[in-house]
Formats: structure tokens, C-alpha cells, sequence
């Protein structure tokens, strides 16, 4: 194992612990490809602090078992690994490293996220244009990139509203800087505490309880464990709107590759808190007491496709958009 210094442009440098820092770095680019997952997934999990990886011409430094404070650019988050996957620029060498190391053992990551974030659009584009809505909640909203919801649903319905949620800094600081106007706003808070969400005083000013709106939990539900009950978190959403409204869901599965989602599944966990795999019916179970919208719980690329989706058949992520019964359409 090499250890040196590297002197790296300003644009690169590290962060650890909020403080600029000089890391030892291992050459990892120089062992077998096998090995540098091995490498690379075992120091993330060791953290040892300082500890940095050249990867790919990149580099990734851990800080240990110190926490983040703030925004701290050398721990992945799962919205800076979605940006890198979506072709954004918001993310950092330890997001792309992370990514690439899911990416190695399922590679279809990156069209996971182009998929799911194309059923957002679409979802949004009908529930605008077909349903009327134009109230929405976006929960675990993720990094501004092409085609947020506000600029989906206004160009259609000019005086949509949009509720702005996510409960990571960084999606926080850049949210407010892009997606914040008359009718849009960003919140900090955590899907595990929907109450919390529904009683914010930025909801109730920007968002009618008394008309339909739209409850998006698009690619968020599986950051959520067992252990938080997401079926009751869910529940609290779905009783809080009134008949007429719509819940949008997408959520990972191990129903369709189960070897490569499961795989890919325990990378995550090492990278970051993780996500959950839940089978065709924990999500329906997410739809109780709504009716789906045809044509129903189904992988992303087959929900209301622009076109004939071509790769549909590797993408282990299911979409559907249910409407709560009522007189009101
Ligand atoms: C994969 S991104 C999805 C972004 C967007 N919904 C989409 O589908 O394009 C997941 C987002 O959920 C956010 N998130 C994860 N856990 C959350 C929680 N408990 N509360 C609020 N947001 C959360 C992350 O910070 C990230 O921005």
C-alpha cells in the first residue's frame, strides 16, 4: 500500500471535520479491479480519519467516526450519488466513488436514477395537466437538476404550488437557492416525522388542506427502515388530504434482479445509512385505501412511457400514483 501527500488544484481539495486537510492517500487505481472495490468498500467502513483513496484519478476521504457537521464533502450522501448519476454537477469525489462502487456491482445504477427521475416528470406532467392538481408536497425533493417539479407543473399550471422537503443540507442550500419563488418554498424536514411536515407553518401557508394536492415520495421511501414504521408514516400522509388527492410513490425492489438489488443493496449500507429493498406488495401496502391509476404499481419505464422503453426490463424500481377516493376530481 503507497501512502503519500498529493498537492491538488483548490477546486479539489478536502474537507474533513469542516477544515481543509492534507489526507494520506492510498493508491488504490493501482491494485487489480477486483480489489479496489475491496479496498475502497473496506476503508469507507473503516473511516479511519485522513484516510483518502485515489480512485480513477479521484479521491474520496473518510473522516472516521466523527460526525458531519454541516455539509461535509467527504461523506456520500445518497442525493449527491443520485445528482453524479443523473449527469449533475452538485456531487463530490467521495459521491462518486460511492456511486461508481454500487455502480461496479449493479450496473444499471445509473439508469435506475434516469428512469425514476423521468416517472417523476411524467407523473407530475399528468397529475397537472390530467388531474388538475396544483398543490404539491415533494418529500426528499433531492438536488435541483433538469425538470424540477415546480418547473414541470407551472409551465403548465402557472400558479402551481410546490412544497419543497428534504432533510440534507446540501439539498437544502442549493433547493433554496433554485426552487424557492412566489409559489414554491423548501423546508427542513424529515420524512420520519410527517406530522412535523404537515404542520410546518411554510405548509399551511403555501398548501389549501381543504383542496386536492399531490404527496410525492418519489425514491425516498426505501431510505426509510422497518424500524420507522413507513407504512404508518405513510398512513399519517394519506389520512392528512382530503378526497381527490394523489400519492406518487417509486420505491427500489428485490422482486425483479434480487441478486444484483440485494448486492448493490449492502454496498449502499456501507456508504451510506441505506436503503431498503421491499417487495411488490409492501408497496402496495404504501396504497391502502387509494385507487391506482392505471396502469398501476409497475416498474418506472412502463408508467404512462413517452416512448417504447427500451431497457425497462433491468430497472428494479416500481412507480405508481394512487388517488384518494372522493367526490372532488
Ligand atoms: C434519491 S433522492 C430522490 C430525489 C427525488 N425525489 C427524485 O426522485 O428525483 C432521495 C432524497 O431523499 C432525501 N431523504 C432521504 N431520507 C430522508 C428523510 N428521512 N427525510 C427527508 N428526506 C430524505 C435525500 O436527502 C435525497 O435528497
Amino acid at each position: 500500500m503507497l501512502l503519500m501527500q498529493l498537492q491538488r488544484p483548490r477546486s479539489q481539495q478536502c474537507v474533513v471535520n469542516g477544515a481543509p486537510a492534507v489526507p494520506r492517500i492510498v493508491m488504490a487505481a493501482r491494485l487489480p479491479q477486483s480489489r479496489q472495490t475491496a479496498t475502497l468498500a473496506d476503508a469507507l467502513k473503516v473511516g479511519s480519519p485522513g484516510l483518502a483513496l485515489a480512485w480513477d484519478g479521484g479521491i474520496v476521504v473518510t473522516n472516521g467516526t466523527t460526525r458531519p457537521f454541516g455539509i461535509d464533502t467527504s461523506v456520500p450522501t445518497t442525493a449527491r450519488m443520485y445528482d453524479y448519476w443523473l449527469g449533475g454537477t452538485d456531487n463530490f469525489t467521495a459521491d462518486r466513488v460511492a456511486a461508481m462502487a454500487v455502480s461496479e456491482v449493479a450496473p444499471e445504477a445509473r439508469l435506475i436514477a434516469v428512469e425514476n427521475r423521468k416517472f417523476l416528470r411524467r407523473a407530475v406532467r399528468y397529475l397537472t395537466a390530467e388531474a388538475g392538481v396544483t398543490q404539491f408536497l415533494d418529500i426528499g425533493t433531492g438536488l435541483p437538476t433538469q425538470g424540477n417539479v415546480h418547473q414541470v407543473a407551472q409551465a403548465i399550471s402557472p400558479d402551481a404550488r410546490v412544497v419543497y422537503v428534504d432533510n440534507d443540507p446540501m439539498v437544502l442550500a442549493h433547493s433554496r437557492a433554485l426552487k424557492t419563488g412566489g409559489n414554491t418554498v423548501v423546508i427542513e424536514a424529515d420524512l420520519r416525522e410527517p406530522q412535523a411536515i404537515l404542520d410546518h407553518a411554510d405548509t399551511r401557508r403555501l398548501i389549501d388542506f381543504s383542496r386536492p394536492l399531490a404527496v410525492l415520495l418519489v425514491a425516498v421511501l426505501h431510505f426509510i427502515s422497518d424500524d420507522y414504521d413507513p407504512p404508518a408514516i405513510v398512513a399519517t400522509l394519506r389520512h392528512a388530504v382530503p378526497p381527490g388527492s394523489y400519492l406518487v410513490i417509486s420505491h427500489v425492489t428485490g422482486d425483479i434482479r434480487p441478486e444484483t438489488a440485494t448486492r448493490a443493496a449492502v454496498h449502499y449500507k456501507r456508504v451510506t445509512p441505506g436503503a431498503t429493498l421491499r417487495n411488490r406488495d409492501e408497496i402496495l401496502r404504501f396504497f391502502t385505501g387509494l385507487d391506482l391509476i392505471d396502469p398501476g404499481l409497475v416498474q418506472v419505464p412502463y408508467w404512462r412511457p413517452d416512448d417504447e422503453p427500451s431497457e425497462a426490463g433491468k430497472v428494479w424500481i416500481l412507480g405508481g400514483v394512487g388517488r384518494k377516493p372522493g367526490p372532488q376530481q
